[in-house]
C-alpha cells in the first residue's frame, strides 16, 4: 500500500462533491417517505458508517439510530447468504419503521438476510437505503429502495468501502489498481 492511497486508485469513479449532493438528494427522498412514521435508521458496520454519517445528517425528520455488525460464514457457505451477527440492535424494532442503510449492495445475499431477520422480529416495514449498487452482480432478488449510484462490476474503495480494512477514510470512491490484489 502506497503511503499515498491515491496511488493505489486506477480512477476516481466518484469524486466527494458527486457523492455529497447525492447524500443530500436521498435525504430529500426518505425525509418525504418517512415523515410522521416512527424511523430506526440501521447501519451496518462498518462500510456504511461514512455513508451514514453525512446520511442521518441530510434527514430533516426525528429518528433514532441503531447499528448491526455482520460477517458471512466463510467461503465455502457464503452463497447460503447466511451472516453472523457480530453486533446486534440494541432495542427492539416491533412496530418500527426500520430503515438498513449500507455502503453497497453486490450480491444481495448480505441484505436478504437481514430483511428477512429484521422483518422477523416484528418491524412494521423494512426499507434499504445503500450508497452504492453492482447491480449486474446480483443473486437474490433484493432491490435497494433508495440507492445512491448504480456502478459496474469493480472493486472500489473509499467513503467507507475498503480492501483489507484499508482505505475506509478516503474521501472519494475510486476503483483499485489490479497490482494491489496481486501483492
Ligand atoms: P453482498 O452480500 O454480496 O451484497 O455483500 C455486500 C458487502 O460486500 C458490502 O457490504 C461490502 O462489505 C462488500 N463489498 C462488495 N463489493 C465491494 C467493493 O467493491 N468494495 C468493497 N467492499 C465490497
Ligand atoms: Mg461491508
Amino acid at each position: 500500500m502506497a503511503q499515498n492511497m491515491y496511488d493505489d486508485l486506477g480512477e476516481i469513479l466518484l469524486d466527494a462533491a458527486a457523492i455529497e449532493k447525492r447524500v443530500k438528494e436521498l435525504g430529500q427522498e426518505i425525509a418525504k417517505a418517512y415523515e410522521g412514521k416512527e424511523l430506526v435508521v440501521v447501519g451496518i458496520l462498518k462500510g456504511a458508517v461514512v455513508f451514514y454519517a453525512d446520511l442521518i445528517r441530510a434527514l430533516p425528520i426525528p429518528l433514532t439510530l441503531d447499528f448491526m455488525a455482520i460477517s458471512s460464514y466463510g467461503a465455502a457457505t457464503s452463497s447460503s447468504g447466511v451472516v453472523r451477527i457480530n453486533k446486534d440492535l440494541d432495542r427492539d424494532i416491533v412496530g418500527k419503521h426500520v430503515l438498513l442503510v449500507e455502503d453497497i449492495i453486490d450480491t444481495g445475499l448480505t441484505l436478504s438476510y437481514l430483511r428477512e431477520t429484521l422483518l422477523a422480529r416484528g418491524a412494521a416495514s423494512l426499507g434499504i437505503c445503500a450508497l452504492l449498487d453492482k447491480a449486474a452482480r446480483r443473486k437474490t432478488d433484493i432491490q435497494g429502495d433508495y440507492i445512491g449510484f448504480t456502478i459496474p462490476d469493480a472493486f472500489v474503495v473509499g467513503y467507507g468501502l475498503d480492501y483489507n480494512e484499508k482505505y475506509r477514510n478516503l474521501p472519494d470512491i475510486g476503483v483499485l489498481k489490479p497490482s494491489i490484489y496481486q501483492d
